[in-house]
């Protein structure tokens, strides 16, 4: 891989440090988030041009606070504190910390020191986020204070150094400056080139994947989503032939998604493809089942099967009918956020477990596939752009996710062929409502749950009583807490009548007004 400029942000375990690197990614510049203990080695590795120390819970004065490691100041490189970030540098550079009435919320912040290459082209007054209980009382030796927030120093730097720290989140959207701030520092004060690109990531991927594979197999499962989407697009124009998708179809998608991945992969971009029509089977087992789990499981188990099945079919075609080959690779659509959180728990070596419902759709370890993962960098709007940049339709690029489970934990109680035919009928109604009214992107997912109660209602003369629609939009920036969207009422009234008029056996729809929490955003 070329070389490329790279901020690393040391992870104080602040709730935003995921959005610091976003932020950073959205300059077009690369950078890492890694734990603030990690081996100096790991640090070497990345060859910094310049470190973000990410905001904590900690106070300075904590026995067990977490520390600024020495090879940060010893490499020269400019560093920017982010509120505990910054009192970790006054702390350690000789200034003084205290507690602090705690501050949270919208600020006003007055510059003092415009001239300070931080803060270029900022207004004299601006709104800031503060979230803090300590604040700076006492600047280091060299520090001059740049701005300030009632009695509080709100900005430092000392710019002979290039060290600053800053006592608010530039990172949040709260702050509507906080991405010249951050613009400043990565791209003027570091001397960052803004070069990466998708297409510069296509490009460095595609030679990364050749190198790692070499003469090797793969095998790509397709699910209909975006991520596994790239990944696969990514494999074929690294290894060609070497890569066969397999695309199991469960009978659990939403209207039109199988035929439009046999269409994309298998016709359009030339993919091998093993597409495995596995409704029939799926229902099979699903048939009499209501709770939730016990969906989960039989879906999950019946997918292994499945794919175990269309992996040796797959292998048995590209090593030329050799029966009993395997693939050697397997590609999987992993995001950098998974990355950072299981890298997260490893560390606080924490038995909390994930949903494990989550890995539904997975596949067990004992397959014995060298994984590759070449998403695993990414974040969900790189992996768009990339998708994007790669020639994806809007329609795959854009997709809401979707759970592994389908359709099946979209309808509460027994899944039968009707009942299917019922929620994927609304659905497909919601969604075209929605992107008729260029409300799709803004909502992160919504789709339609098939309830299990039935009401009176009145259509033309006749009494029905029938089951009930809920619709869910939610807004989410990471799926981990979500908003349900206010979507306009008229909007609502156009989607409510095309269902009741148009799905038979429903006579009533409902709109799910649930946050999470407490509410999760699926309904099982
Ligand atoms: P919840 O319902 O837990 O969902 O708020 C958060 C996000 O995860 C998706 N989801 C799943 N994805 N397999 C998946 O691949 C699953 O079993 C599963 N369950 C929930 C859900 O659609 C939402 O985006």
């Amino acid at each position: 891989m070329r070389e490329r400029d790279t901020i690393a942000i040391l992870d104080y375990g602040s709730q935003t440090a995921q959005l610091i690197a976003r932020r950073v990614r959205e300059l077009h510049v690369y950078c890492e988030l890694v734990p603030w203990d990690a081996p100096a080695e790991r640090y070497a590795q990345l060859d910094p041009k310049g470190y973000i120390l990410s905001g904590g819970p900690a106070s300075v004065y904590d026995d067990s606070a977490p520390d600024l490691p020495p090879h940060v100041l010893a490499s020269g490189r400019p560093v920017l504190g982010i509120c505990y970030g910054m009192q970790l540098l006054a702390h350690h550079l000789g200034g003084r910390v205290e507690p602090a009435v705690r501050e949270y919320g919208h600020a006003e912040l007055s510059i003092s020191e415009p001239q300070a290459p931080l803060l270029a082209g900022m207004p004299p007054q601006m709104h800031v986020w503060m979230s803090h209980g300590d604040h700076v009382a006492e600047l280091p030796p060299g520090f001059v204070p740049l701005a300030r927030s009632g009695p509080t120093t709100a900005a430092m730097g000392d710019l002979a150094r290039q060290l600053y720290g800053v006592q608010f989140h530039p990172e949040v959207r709260h702050t509507p400056q906080g991405r010249e701030l951050l613009r400043n520092f990565v791209l003027g004060i570091c001397g960052c080139q803004a070069d990466w690109t998708p297409a510069r990531f296509i490009e460095d991927t595609v030679g990364d994947l050749q190198a790692c594979i070499g003469d090797g197999l793969v095998i790509c499962g397709l699910s209909g989503g975006v991520d596994s989407a790239v990944a696969a697009t990514l494999l074929h124009r690294a290894v060609g032939e070497r890569l066969t998708s397999i695309f199991v179809d469960h009978g659990l998608l939403r209207e039109g998604e199988a035929a439009q991945v046999k269409e994309t992969f298998g016709q359009r971009l030339g993919l091998r493809l093993i597409a495995v029509d596995a409704g029939a089977e799926f229902l099979a087992d699903l048939a009499g089942i209501v709770d939730p789990e016990a969906k989960r499981r039989r879906i999950g188990a019946r997918f292994i099967r499945t794919f175990e099945a269309a992996e040796a079919e797959a292998a048995a075609a590209m090593s030329g009918g050799a029966a009993g080959a395997h693939a050697a690779f397997l590609a999987q659509g992993t995001l950098y956020p998974d990355v950072i959180e299981s890298a997260s728990r490893h560390e606080q070596r924490a038995a909390h477990t994930i949903k494990t419902h989550h890995n539904v759709g997975g596949l067990p370890d004992e397959m014995h596939f060298q994984l590759v993962e070449p998403l695993r960098m990414l974040f969900k709007d790189e992996v768009r752009a990339v998708g994007e940049a790669l020639g994806l339709a809007e329609e795959i690029v854009w997709r809401h996710p979707f759970p592994g489970p389908g359709l099946a934990i979209r309808i509460a109680g027994e899944v039968t062929p009707e009942r299917l035919a019922t929620v994927r009928h609304a659905d497909y109604i919601f969604l075209q409502e929605l992107r008729k009214a260029g409300l799709y992107r803004a909502v992160s997912q919504a789709f339609a749950v098939l309830l299990p109660v039935r009401s009176v209602g009145v259509m033309g003369d006749g009494r029905t009583y029938a089951e009930a629609i809920a619709l869910r939009a939610v807004t989410t920036d990471d799926f981990m807490t979500a908003d349900w969207a206010r979507l306009p009422y008229d909007f609502l009234a156009g989607v409510s009548n095309r269902i009741v008029n148009e799905v038979p056996g429903i006579n009533r729809v409902l709109y799910d007004m649930s946050s999470k929490p407490p509410a999760t955003i699926e309904w099982e």
